[in-house]
């Protein structure tokens, strides 16, 4: 959410700051700007609407200078526009921000009666402004003082107008790195904007300062004094950040996954049998555990309560799954004897950080699966379980949810091994079944020309149902999800047996039902309601089994899936799904990776 990029070193720094914005659109565009050291000042350069206008803009009003900021923005305080656009400034420094100042307002009226003036209706202007109260010549001792004023999540990336050539950067909540390189040193909220110069860099933990020229980077702890920060090495590379030859990364991405799964479920099967061992979990390490309380946002939650049905049919295990932005105001009860679980593919959702914390507090031990390295809830769970699907560009998320379902099946039989709920041979046989349902996604991805026809037929759309039961229910929520933060399709997912509740009122002719019935077990159930929706006239989409053999009236179209155990289709079942919500946004126009009103990586509560 909110994405910033620096650079200091011999080459212009424009096309650089340009590039790396680009690499970070995906956390936010709805505005981007730029400041640069040139001929002698900082100059700011900034459009609201997406980088192209910004690149317009440069084209008429170009920067000279190699040492500069950018950020590209996704707006919380005020609309998008060319004034509310970071970054912000004044005479003596220019400022970008990723993040909220929660007493923003408080700090403006302080500011207001030291004679300070405000143009936008930003908290980073305000940010900027406490900068400049507190500058007197020495940016560390300025940074260190503002940061003490300011209330709330923040990463900053800071040019003053008196030290050309040098860019400063601090964060608490908010992500950022410093990325290293011969040509010159880099700020960034992520690793891939930077992966075509550089795969080295170091984190910057919280209210560390650092401070950046050409060929030096000098960190300052958060009691001012110089520390030594270990450099990493980013495991991406630039291919895996790029399209490859597809039209959109969502479509790659879902192409991706037989791969992803595979590197992320093969390193962890030892004698035919699952380990965390190789990640630093001990087997036993699951032993004592009570419950388990899975917390996470959107398609991560979904991908949760596939785990809850996993780890409890297997382990037989009482778990909760909580979205973690109302995770804390039931008071959960927990205990140590709880393990809580927290799921994100960024690793820096603000609000699954916030639950992760309250966990801690209370005492359970935290463990965190997570795709990006070093993430700030990789950095604070006590154990971290990574998924290695490789970047994930399209804010849509495909393949980070996969790889989320093959770590918890993973997980699953792991704990009902320790448990006693399952024999060696037995959790043997769950792994081959699971290793088999991963080659059969290769099949899944076959499909992908029927049902983009199919997805023509939701051109003009208003409104759409997915039913199914069991493990079908969280694919439905993740089906109807996916479709309509992507095509706009209004759509809801219902328990198939629940719609009958009070939904099934708005099943008139013509409305588009996608009925999942992947569960061999409860085929006849899953049927019963779609014949009451047919009932009603609904156009129904049959996703299934290729075995089943339903009434060939009671659906407009089928997708048939291969065989799988009941426990594993969920890893086939998504594949038409994000097909299907693809597809769908693509025939009507919409900008796929990048929907309205819409970032990724969440790091506002
Ligand atoms: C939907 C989507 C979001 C994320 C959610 C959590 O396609 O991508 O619902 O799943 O914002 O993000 P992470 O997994 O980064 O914590």
């Amino acid at each position: 959410m909110c994405g910033i990029v620096g650079f200091t070193g011999v080459a212009g720094a424009v096309g650089i700051l340009m590039e790396g914005l680009g690499n970070l659109e995906y956390r936010g565009y709805d505005s981007a700007g730029v400041s640069v050291f040139s001929e002698g000042k900082i100059r700011t350069v900034k459009a609201r609407g997406r980088l192209q206008n910004l690149a317009d803009r440069l084209k008429e009003s170009p920067l000279e200078g190699s040492c500069g900021i950018g950020h590209t923005r996704w707006a919380t305080h005020g609309e998008p526009s060319d004034i509310n656009a970071h970054p912000h400034g004044t005479e003596k420094l220019s400022l970008v921000h990723n993040g909220i100042i929660e007493n923003y307002v408080e700090l403006r009226e302080m500011l207001k009666e030291k004679g300070y003036s405000f143009v936008s209706q930003t908290d980073t202007e305000v940010a900027a402004k406490v900068l400049d109260f507190c500058y007197e010549g020495d940016p560390a001792a300025a940074i260190r003082r503002a940061s003490g004023m300011m209330e709330g999540a923040f990463a900053f990336g800071i040019l003053f107008a008196d030290r050309p050539g040098e860019i400063y950067a601090v964060r608490r909540g908010s992500p950022l790195i410093a990325a290293l390189s011969p040509e010159g040193n880099f700020i960034t909220s992520d690793v891939t904007a930077v992966l075509r110069h550089t795969r080295r860099y170091f984190t910057l933990e919280p209210e560390e300062i650092v401070r950046l020229t050409a060929d030096s980077a000098v960190v300052w702890g958060a009691d001012g004094k110089e520390i030594q920060k270990e450099i990493l090495t980013a495991d991406w590379n630039v291919e895996q950040a790029q399209k490859g030859g597809f039209p959109h990364f969502m479509l790659k991405e879902i192409f991706e996954q037989p791969q992803a799964l595979d590197s992320t479920i093969h390193p962890r099967v030892h004698t035919g049998l699952p380990s965390f061992a190789s990640d630093g979990i001990p087997d036993g390490f699951f032993r004592d555990i009570d419950r388990v309380q899975v917390i996470a946002c959107g398609t991560a939650m979904h991908a949760g309560m596939v785990g809850r049905m996993v780890i409890e049919k297997l382990a037989r295990l009482p778990v909760d799954v909580d979205i973690a932005s109302e995770f804390r105001y039931r008071d959960p009860i927990l205990t140590p004897r709880h393990l809580v679980v927290v799921v994100s593919q960024s690793g820096e959702t603000a609000d699954t950080l916030a639950a992760l914390r309250l966990a801690k507090d209370r005492g359970c031990p935290v463990l965190a699966i997570v795709n990006v390295a070093g993430s700030t809830i990789a950095r604070e769970a006590d154990h971290v379980l990574y998924t290695f699907a490789g970047p994930e560009i399209a804010v849509a998320s495909t393949k980070a949810y996969s790889v989320q379902l093959g770590v918890l099946y993973l997980m699953g039989i792991r704990i009902a091994l320790e448990k006693g709920q399952v024999s060696e041979e037995e959790a043997r046989a769950l792994i081959s079944g699971l290793l088999d349902t991963v080659e059969k996604t290769k099949k899944c991805l076959e499909m992908a020309e029927p049902i983009r026809k199919i997805a023509e037929t939701y051109r003009e759309t208003g409104s759409l149902f997915f039913i199914g039961r069991g493990f079908d229910y969280p694919l439905c929520c993740e089906g109807s999800l996916k479709l309509k933060e992507i095509s706009y399709i209004h759509c809801e997912a219902y328990a198939a047996g629940e719609l009958k509740h009070g939904t099934i009122s708005l099943i008139t002719p013509g409305v588009p039902v996608v009925a999942l019935a992947t569960q061999g077990a409860l085929l006849p159930k899953t049927l019963s309601n779609v014949k009451e929706v047919r009932a009603r006239g609904a156009s129904v989409l049959l996703i299934c089994r290729e075995s089943a053999h339903p009434e060939e009236d009671l659906f407009a179209h089928r997708i048939s899936l291969p065989e799988a155990d009941d426990l594993f289709m969920p890893l086939l079942s998504v594949i038409p799904l994000q097909l299907l919500s693809y597809y769908a946004a693509v025939c009507r126009g919409c900008d796929v990776d990048k929907p309205r009103n819409l970032a990724k990586s969440v790091t506002v509560e």
